[in-house]
């Protein structure tokens, strides 16, 4: 059997599959197929100071390749996390990776302050990719500079025992130069990547699906840029956690970001069609790599640039 431990930056975890951001709210739909405390970690729905409606309905569009969202980070906001979502998984021995967004550099890091110390938070993740907000200016991961302002500021105000990992944005034309700029400011790990900007048009009204118009692509139509991604920036900061997500559904699927480097993987959209889909992405991939030879996953992290 092969040993799958792992660690997000330097906490160790049981397993490399998590749940990735967003597609299974804060692990209550999941624990009927899953069980979460023997997943790497549950990384929740993005959090905010304040509970969010988001943007105008609908807001999910299927491809025959992927799937298009538009939410705009609805969510309970920071108290409500805190006093119930948390509190419910750490009964259930699981870890929590919160992912924690904002308009404000000000509010990254007020949320990252409330999570100092909270029993069950292994790490936060800063979603400064999000591309469903109302300007795409406002999109952080999209320049160098705005990058490594939050990921300074959450680095500085929270706990020192949590991992802060950085989530990237596939739409930029550098992405080694936005990774090399978040870690010089202190992140602990990159998480790659965020939704791909795109569009779906309704032949018959002849208007754009999503009431938002835009939406943020996933699923196996982005797994080849999600892969792309975690190869290059691998290549060029190589002592860099890297947490990979982008249309895995299968073990064959996470080995290959394995392989590209990533020491950890997020299972997102597969668990629409399929909740437990992590678990089984987790026994697939430890039979993978027991096939081809490997005791320990974590020999296998980077294994194709060798
Ligand atoms: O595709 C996405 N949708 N990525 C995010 O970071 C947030 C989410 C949303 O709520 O719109």
């Amino acid at each position: 059997t092969v040993d799958m431990g792992t660690a997000l930056a330097w906490a160790p975890v049981p397993s490399p599959v998590l749940t990735a951001s967003g597609c299974s709210a804060f692990g209550q739909e999941l624990e009927p197929f899953v069980d979460l405390g023997a997943l790497g970690a549950v990384v929740t729905k993005s959090v905010q100071l304040q509970p969010r409606s988001g943007r105008p309905t609908p807001r999910m569009a299927e491809t025959p390749s992927g799937m298009l969202n538009s939410i705009g980070l609805q969510g309970p906001g920071i108290d409500g996390l805190l006093a119930d979502d948390l509190p419910w998984l750490a009964r259930r021995g699981a870890r929590a990776f919160v992912s924690i967004a904002g308009t404000r550099v000000e509010h990254f890091a007020q949320l990252a302050s409330r999570l100092r110390g909270v029993p069950g938070v292994l790490g936060l993740e800063v979603n400064i990719s999000c591309p469903n907000v109302e300007s795409r200016g406002e999109v952080f991961a999209c320049d160098p500079v705005a990058a490594a302002d939050v990921v300074a500021a959450v680095r500085e105000a929270a706990d020192p025992a949590q991992p802060v990992y950085a989530k990237l944005s596939p739409d930029v034309t550098d992405i080694v130069a936005i990774a090399r700029s978040v870690s010089e400011a202190g992140a602990d790990g990159l998480s790659m990547i965020n939704t791909l900007l795109g569009l779906v048009i309704d032949p018959d009204t002849m208007r754009p699906v999503l009431g938002g118009v835009t939406g943020g692509l996933s699923g196996p139509a982005i797994r080849p840029v999600a892969l792309r991604c975690v190869w290059q920036v691998h290549q060029a900061l190589p002592e860099v956690p890297v947490l990979g997500m982008g249309g895995i559904r299968s073990g064959l699927d996470a080995l290959q970001f394995v392989l590209a480097g990533a020491s950890a993987v997020s299972v997102g959209t597969a668990v629409f069609n399929d909740p437990s889909a992590p678990a089984r992405v987790h026994a697939e991939l430890a039979e993978a790599l027991a096939q081809r030879g490997f005791a320990r996953l974590a020999d296998a992290v980077g294994y194709a640039h060798r």
